[in-house]
């Protein structure tokens, strides 16, 4: 059974309290642990936006926002309604002083408690909100800042946020979400290379070939259209998601889970990439647009028809796949193969480690071929580990080997709901605990190695390449692997 410990008194302020992202993921991740006992009596919830809205009409919405969002065995009646008692509703605007002599009013009814400010806008908002917050002398000793990403759409323009942010909070006070970080395979990513000795010795370009990081979506763009658009899949999933997945993957032990610790780690790993820049990023990344063609077993429509008719014809990737590889003692001679996009043919986001063939094989060519080892970590669906090995086929007939997987599927194992990964960070915020958010100098180390690849994409001529909704994107994206006699993993294969 999971440990529950209540946490501290808190004040948690959403600013974009209105949108996407708090309805759909922080209202009910916060319901869940409010579900689970886990706030305190005392916790409240500020919802800020422009939106006219009266604490009454905000809480109604915030209802819906929950029960739209979870499952119907998810939702009980009476915790609901203690949750929906603590949420508040300030209208307040980002870029102006309306609303913050209110805002002020509201908090200052508790200084004494923990003051989480959660900035879940467009970041070109952050350095403008913190200025208000800091003038309007919100800022208490125990008051903590959450930003949202992606922090800037280059390394120049995440600088200048985060200079601007950093006028009035200090690092030790910032929490850079990535929501991947609180996801409980990630985590376990670190527990499986940390807490047991079977996999450090081998984690080296010695024994692994090469590792895979996939994350694939069925969806589309929803509703995020404007958003999308100005980010494409290089921004919105590799320059935080999947390089901080690769970071934990490649990183170096730390000498303790303290929050400065793995980030120091994790910055190595980042300053050690290979650049990708010029022309030689044909030949290792492959970008694509999706086109019409099928998702979840609908008829589904193209990238360029979503954004609606009269819209310019857009380059915006919403598939890449890129081959890097991280030039230290470690990986030297083992490639990262990283893909992920929209309207793929299945939700499936996990990190496949190859290891070496086995040097030399005493079986006879009638054993079948031996297939080297796989560990296989899925994030989703069905979270869990699996490994890959060689055993012997069951019964006579002499010997014939069979790849098989060790497989744990956690659900199985631990029988529980998986809890989602705001729930796990908004706490941990409350709790004063950095580990799983990512330091300035991670943000601006991702954004160096980014910005290279998209200079070559804008100086090249040849575009996004298509690929049919429901498929697994380009088929360049097929042979950038296929050509250094590697597939990506399927599986079961
Ligand atoms: C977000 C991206 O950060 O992560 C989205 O902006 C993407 O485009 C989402 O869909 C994927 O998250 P998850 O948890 O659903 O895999």
């Amino acid at each position: 059974m999971a440990r529950i410990i209540v946490v501290d008194p808190f004040d948690y302020v959403v600013f974009g309290g209105t949108g996407d992202l708090a309805r759909r993921k922080l209202f009910p991740a916060l319901y869940h642990r409010d579900f689970d006992n886990q706030l305190p009596e005392t916790a409240r919830i500020i919802g800020v936006a422009r939106r006219d809205e009266t604490t009454e009409s905000y809480r109604a919405d915030v209802e819906d926002a929950i029960r739209a969002s979870l499952p119907e065995g998810d939702i009980d009646g009476e915790a609901l309604g203690r949750f929906l008692s603590r949420v508040v509703y300030v209208r307040a605007d980002g870029t102006s002083d309306d609303g913050w002599d209110e805002l002020s009013r509201v908090l200052d009814e508790r200084r004494e408690c923990i003051r989480v400010f959660y900035l879940a806008t467009a970041s070109n908002l952050f350095g403008p909100i913190c200025h208000r917050i800091k003038s309007h002398g919100l800022i208490t000793d125990k008051t903590r800042l959450v930003l949202e990403k992606p922090i800037g759409h280059d390394l120049e323009s995440s600088r200048a946020i985060n200079e601007a942010v950093g006028q009035d909070f200090p690092e030790d006070r910032i929490y850079r979400i990535d929501h991947y970080l609180g996801k409980e395979t990630v985590q376990n990513l670190m527990a499986l290379r940390f807490a047991n000795v079977l996999f450090e010795p081998l984690w080296n370009a010695a024994h692994i070939d090469h590792v895979q990081i996939t994350v694939a979506e069925t969806l589309g763009l929803a509703e995020r259209a404007r958003y999308y658009d100005q980010a494409g899949a290089l921004r919105d999933m590799v320059q935080n998601h999947m390089l901080q997945m690769l970071c934990l993957v490649a990183m170096e032990p730390p000498t303790c889970i303290w929050a400065d610790a793995v980030r120091d780690e994790k910055l190595k790993v980042l300053r050690a990439l290979k650049p990708i820049a010029g022309r030689a990023a044909s030949n290792v990344t492959v970008r694509g647009q999706y086109r019409a063609g099928a998702a979840d077993g609908h008829a589904v429509p193209g990238y360029q028809q979503e954004l609606g008719p009269g819209t310019p014809t857009s380059q915006t990737e919403t598939f890449v796949a890129l081959k890097l590889e991280i030039d230290n003692w470690r990986w030297a001679g083992t490639p990262f193969y990283l893909r992920t996009g929209k309207r793929l043919p299945s939700r499936v986001s996990e990190i496949v480690v190859t290891f070496r063939p086995i040097p030399h094989s005493i079986f006879s060519r009638d054993a079948g071929p031996v297939v080297p080892n796989r560990l296989v970590i899925r994030l989703q669906p069905d979270e869990g580990i699996k490994l890959w090995l060689m055993i012997k086929d069951r019964g006579p007939g002499g010997m014939r080997l069979r790849n098989v997987p060790l497989d744990m599927t956690f659900r199985e194992a631990f029988g529980q709901r998986n809890p989602d990964a705001y729930e796990r960070l908004l706490l941990d915020v409350v709790r004063g605990n950095q580990t799983l958010f990512m330091r300035r100098d991670e943000v601006e180390a991702a954004w160096r190695w980014i910005d290279p690849i998209l200079e070559a994409w804008d100086a090249n001529k040849e575009g996004v390449k298509p690929y049919t909704a429901g498929s697994w994107g380009p088929s360049a994206s097929i042979a950038l692997i296929e050509r250094d006699g590697r597939t990506w993993y399927e599986e079961d294969s």
